[in-house]
């Protein structure tokens, strides 16, 4: 499968690469600086992967201090790529701390933040525009309204949410539905071999709501590659985790022992742990898209190809089982041991009749 293949996302008419390309490493001020790449690093990384055929660009004002959609913007014009591409940005951090309402989902600041997206980006519509984390302020309806005008004042051609609850992700859903506003089609969230959290809310959610799940981070930010052991310090190895980037963060037992298990199966397939982490997310059940970041075209080029393979049903039952988190309560409930209780207890399905409807009509009791 390879890049060239463009997919539906979400209920919507917009086709999208399986493997979308992060910016976030783009440039060296801010936050991200830590692990950030200069333009000229950033150019070969691009270019790769308009060869290969991609088309979904992800960024976002707060990379890099807005230095990440200031490159990318360069980028994009050099390769004369604007129209083709899928262009995402996303919106909420604070761009002024002295000043309430320069940060959060507001109407005002997610006017002036899209106004300052399109000016660094150089461009003069965003194809998906993602409120970025929830604020846990602003009234649900006040962003789908925002999102509403955007769209038809030709800033923005499709919207979505990352980092936020299921249900907040649900009641807005339902809100843009009831009221004929502009729908959500995209959730960008957390997932990989370690961490599968989305996996009990987020992912039914946006299969029965119609917004695509792509996801950041599938390689776990580097940890999932393999070049990271164990040390006195936390973790260590040549790149960003074992740098400023990875500084704060915690690696539990149960997320050093998924590398075991997936170094094997990456032997057994002759590719490598990276690339069966990257295809292993990208192709779970309900996920749209996997976000790669990458530090070279040559890492970035590995990655490209690691939906050129499949992973064995009895290999990914093994990764399955190695990262599994067992689910807490209510959530065992909904498992099918469960739900054996609950349906129709001490009956069997019948054969479905001709205009069959699936409900408790078509069960029949056992003999
Ligand atoms: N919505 C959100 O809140 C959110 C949050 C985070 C990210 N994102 C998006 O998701 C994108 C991807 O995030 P991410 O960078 O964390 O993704 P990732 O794919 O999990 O990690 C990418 C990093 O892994 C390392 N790596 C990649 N390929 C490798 C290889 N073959 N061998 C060894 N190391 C390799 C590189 O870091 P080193 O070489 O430096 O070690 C690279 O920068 C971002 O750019 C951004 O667009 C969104």
């Amino acid at each position: 499968m390879s890049l060239d293949q463009y997919f539906l996302l979400g209920r919507s008419g917009l086709r999208v690469s399986r493997l979308s390309l992060g910016t976030m490493n783009f440039g060296k001020d801010g936050f991200h600086a830590p692990y950030g790449k200069t333009e000229e690093e950033a150019r070969p990384i691009f270019r790769r992967y308009l060869e290969a055929g991609g088309n979904f660009v992800d960024t976002a004002d707060f990379y890099t201090a807005g230095e990440s959609e200031r490159i990318l913007g360069r980028l994009i014009a050099e390769a004369g790529a604007r129209d083709r591409l899928v262009l995402v940005s996303k919106f909420t951090n604070s761009v002024d701390p002295g000043d309430p309402n320069a940060g959060g989902n507001g109407r005002k600041h997610m006017i002036r933040a899209v106004e300052a997206s399109l000016r660094r980006l150089g461009t003069d519509y965003l194809d998906l525009y993602l409120l970025h984390t929830w604020d846990r302020i602003t009234p649900v309806e006040e962003v789908l309204r925002t999102f509403d005008d955007l769209t038809r004042a030709g800033k923005i051609r499709y919207a979505g949410l990352s980092d936020v609850p299921a249900w907040y992700a649900a009641r807005a859903q339902s809100l843009a539905e009831a009221n004929s506003l502009v729908p959500l089609i995209n959730l960008q969230l957390p997932y990989s071999l370690v961490d599968r959290t989305i996996e009990t809310e987020h992912v039914p959610a946006g299969q029965e709501l119609g917004m695509g799940v792509t996801v950041w981070s599938p390689l776990a930010s580097g940890f999932l590659t393999g070049k990271y052991r164990r040390s006195d310090q936390g973790l260590a190895g040549e790149g960003r985790l074992s740098g400023a980037g990875g500084s704060g963060l915690q690696w539990t037992d149960a997320q050093w022992n998924v590398l075991g298990p997936l170094e094997t199966v990456a032997e057994k397939l002759g590719v490598s742990m990276a690339q069966v982490a990257l295809n292993w997310a990208a192709t779970q059940p309900g996920i749209a898209s996997a976000i790669v970041g990458a530090s070279s075209a040559a890492q970035l080029d590995a990655s490209l190809a690691a939906l050129d393979f499949e992973i064995p049903a009895e290999l990914r039952a093994d990764l399955d089982a190695a990262s599994a988190v067992p689910p807490g309560k209510p959530y065992v409930m909904f498992t099918p041991q469960y739900q054996s209780w609950i349906v129709n207890p001490g009956t069997k399905v019948a054969d479905k009749p001709a205009g069959y409807r699936p409900d408790v009509r078509n069960w029949v009791p056992a003999d």
